[in-house]
């Protein structure tokens, strides 16, 4: 009697553990950045706190959800890397501000994600990349030997993913950048930077297919979205751009032959007070290069100094001929 109730809490204990590695069924949890040492006072850097709630949170095999409560945080330079045991959550709920400085980020990013499947930011809160003293090296966009500016976030070879509901403002440089990203859906987002803020992209997106984008708000100083190489089935919808230099396609051939963006469907977008609405780039002089299988439908255009571009000499600084350009910057 004793002995067969024994195996029978055994073999339950069995089939439970089969069940939930089986299903990833194990509960969501939180991980509360405040109980990783985070002090929510707009003044200490929280990157360690935030780094550890990340490492507790992937270690965990269910679903994890990172919260940041409602209030505002310091947050230096951050990337959080996967391969993670369980589908993440970042729950952005309150403000991250990026410090002022911008020599104190790592590989050009502010907050990065990378090589992670089945990742989800959202929560209804902010990101402040505090662009402005950066804008005012007004130069750097001139002169290429300037460091390069941080991207406030930047998805590298993720997959599965969604963000939503969240708000970036004053990015020193992209808002948003994409890359070696496969199947993302990002909605109710709202970008916004002044229109004078140089380099200043919404979406960048690059080396990625199946990118989805709607329902979203963006105006910059730059382009609402841009697709440059290996951009692939990308469908853009119900987006409203203004101010900025509208939604672009390239430039392409600069650097590599081949480059090649393809399967665009830009549908019920609305560009209003912009330097360009729809555009379509490829460099002065081009490598071999290929754009196809685009299509724009239900496009409003209201106050868009040049609605339609498509231009094969692309040339954002003239003069574009090779020897000019070593003799610039022998100046
Ligand atoms: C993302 O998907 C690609 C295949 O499309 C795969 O090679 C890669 O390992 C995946 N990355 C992650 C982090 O799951
Ligand atoms: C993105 O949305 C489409 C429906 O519009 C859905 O089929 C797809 O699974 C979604 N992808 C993710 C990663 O949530
Ligand atoms: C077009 O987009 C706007 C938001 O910019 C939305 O309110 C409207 O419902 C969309 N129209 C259709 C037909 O989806
Ligand atoms: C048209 O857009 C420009 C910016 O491109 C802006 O300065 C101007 O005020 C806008 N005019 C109207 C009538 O909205």
């Amino acid at each position: 009697m004793a002995l067969s109730s024994g195996l029978g809490t055994v073999l339950t204990f069995f089939l439970f553990f089969c069940v939930f590695e089986a299903s990833d069924a194990l509960p969501q949890k939180f991980f509360n950045v405040m109980n990783y040492g985070a002090v929510a006072d707009g003044k200490t850097d929280n990157s360690q706190a935030f780094l550890k709630a990340w490492k507790y949170a992937c270690e965990y095999g269910g679903r994890s959800r990172v919260l940041i409560p409602p209030t505002t945080f310091l947050l230096g330079s951050v990337t959080f890397q996967g391969p993670c045991k369980g589908s993440m959550a970042f729950l952005i709920k309150g403000t991250l501000k990026a410090p002022t400085d911008s020599s104190k980020f790592f590989i050009n990013t502010w907050i990065g994600f990378r090589y992670l499947n089945d990742l989800t930011v959202k929560g209804g809160g902010s990101l402040d990349g505090q662009g402005s003293a950066a804008w005012g090296y007004n130069d750097c966009a001139q002169n290429s030997q300037c460091p390069p500016l941080p991207t406030t976030l930047r998805f590298d070879f993720v997959n599965n993913s969604r963000v939503h509901h969240l708000r970036s403002i004053n990015s020193k440089n992209s808002h948003f950048s994409i890359f070696a990203c496969n199947n993302m859906n990002i909605s109710h987002v709202k970008i916004m930077a002044p229109s004078n803020s140089p380099n200043t992209d919404g979406i960048h997106i690059g080396s990625s297919r199946n990118i989805q984008i709607s329902r979203s708000t963006i105006g910059t100083g730059d382009d609402c979205i841009a697709m440059i190489a290996g951009s692939q089935n990308i469908d853009i919808f119900d987006v409203f751009c203004g101010p900025g230099h509208g939604i672009s396609i390239g430039s392409l051939g600069r650097d590599h032959e081949n480059d090649y963006v393809q399967g665009i469907h830009i549908r019920n977008c609305t560009f209003a007070g912009t330097e360009n609405g729809v555009r379509i780039k490829t460099w002065s002089p081009s490598l071999k290069s290929l754009a196809s299988d685009m299509r724009f439908e239900d496009i409003f255009m209201k106050n868009a100094s040049n609605p339609i571009v498509i231009d094969q000499e692309y040339c954002p600084r003239a003069p574009c001929i090779p020897e000019a350009r070593t003799n610039s910057l022998l100046r």
